[in-house]
């Protein structure tokens, strides 16, 4: 018998304060319309002093579970995706283990900035495809507010905070048709976010903020997510229209439409929530699955691409019979 993963439920989490661009606008250089018209984005979501990486991972986890009527002890294996850790170990995704009140999983965190999600979707489906794990559970969990300079106006306008979560299980229905996870580690100086502590040189004495040369990272993500999807119909022999649904990374809507545009997809067959979440790293593709699955727009049956892109760089595309 062929064993497929399957999703099985999800979940999502958005901190309660809401940060808009004209409030932005009042401690840095510049105004709503230049953050609207480039990059689609109207305001964000921002962790209260006492949440962290694990505590919203624990709400959007525990939803997934939910609707998925799994009990965390069946969980055997978790991968909380998340660039803004609040240890660099234990990782987060043993802490969540921690919140869950279980310890026969195995738990790992994997950083692969804003395509972190999609590998570790990657990940879930080798384990589950060769019977290695039964259920894993796939966390994208940022406080990206936390880990942005608010001085730097190239950066701080872009980043929002929340968590998003996926049960992938084993099932003898078709699910996750096809992943692709690459990288290419040429490009470490057009966006990074340093560790000083551990760091040498000139990085030991940056804080430890994110630091994007965005232009030059947006011509690379366009041309680079135009070739994932190439990559993922051409290994599945499928054709553009027979995509339901897009779901993509929320960097930017200028990105966003360029994906589509290749796809030759209407926006309304784009999952978009970048304009009131901006981009919330790798938590962003699990967000908008989890919300078009909630508001019903994403259907049982339908194929949904979901594609990211990311620091490293690292860009990937998971195509799913969901
Ligand atoms: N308000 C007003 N002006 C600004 C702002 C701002 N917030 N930010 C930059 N500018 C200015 C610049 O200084 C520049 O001025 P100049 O022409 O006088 O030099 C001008 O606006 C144009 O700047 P660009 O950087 O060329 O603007 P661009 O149109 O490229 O938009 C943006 C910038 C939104 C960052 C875009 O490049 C982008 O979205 N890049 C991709 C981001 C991405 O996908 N990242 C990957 C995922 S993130 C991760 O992995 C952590």
């Amino acid at each position: 018998m062929i064993r497929y993963s399957k999703v099985l439920g999800t979940g999502g989490y958005l901190p309660a304060e809401v940060r808009t661009n004209e409030q932005i606008s009042e401690t840095v250089d510049t105004s709503d319309s230049w953050i609207f018209e480039r990059t689609g984005i109207k305001s964000r979501r921002i962790a209260g002093p006492d949440e962290t990486a694990s505590s919203m991972a624990e709400i959007a986890a525990r939803q997934a579970l939910e609707a998925a009527g799994c009990e965390p002890d069946a969980v055997d294996l978790i991968i909380v995706a998340t660039g803004s850790p609040e240890y660099v170990y234990p990782s987060t995704a043993c802490l969540l283990q921690q919140r869950l009140g279980i310890n026969n999983a195995a738990a790992f965190d994997l950083q692969a900035a804003c395509s972190g999600s999609i590998f570790a979707m990657s990940i879930a489906d080798q384990y589950i495809k060769s019977g290695a794990a039964k259920k894993v559970l796939i966390v994208g969990s940022e406080i990206c507010s936390r880990i942005v300079d608010w001085t730097d106006r190239s950066t701080c306008i872009l980043f929002g905070d929340g968590a998003g979560a996926l049960l992938l299980g084993a099932s003898d229905e078709l699910g996750v048709l096809s992943t692709h996870i690459h990288s290419d580690g040429e490009f470490e100086d057009l966006l990074y976010c340093a560790n000083p502590q551990a760091a040498t040189g000139e990085k030991r004495n940056e804080p430890g903020y994110i630091n994007m040369r965005g232009n030059e990272v947006f011509k690379v993500a366009v041309n680079t997510l135009g070739r994932i999807v190439d990559e993922t119909l051409e290994a599945n022999n499928m054709d553009k229209s027979e995509i339901d649904w897009l779901v993509p990374h929320q960097a930017n809507i200028r990105i966003i439409m360029a994906t589509a545009k290749k796809l030759k997809m209407s926006m309304d067959q784009v999952v978009v929530t970048l304009e009131h979440q901006g981009n919330t790293s790798s938590a962003s593709v699990l967000l908008a699955f989890n919300e078009a699955v909630r508001d019903g727009r994403i259907k049982r049956g339908q194929v949904v691409l979901l594609e990211a892109f990311g620091a490293g760089f690292t860009w990937g595309s998971a195509i799913i019979k969901y």
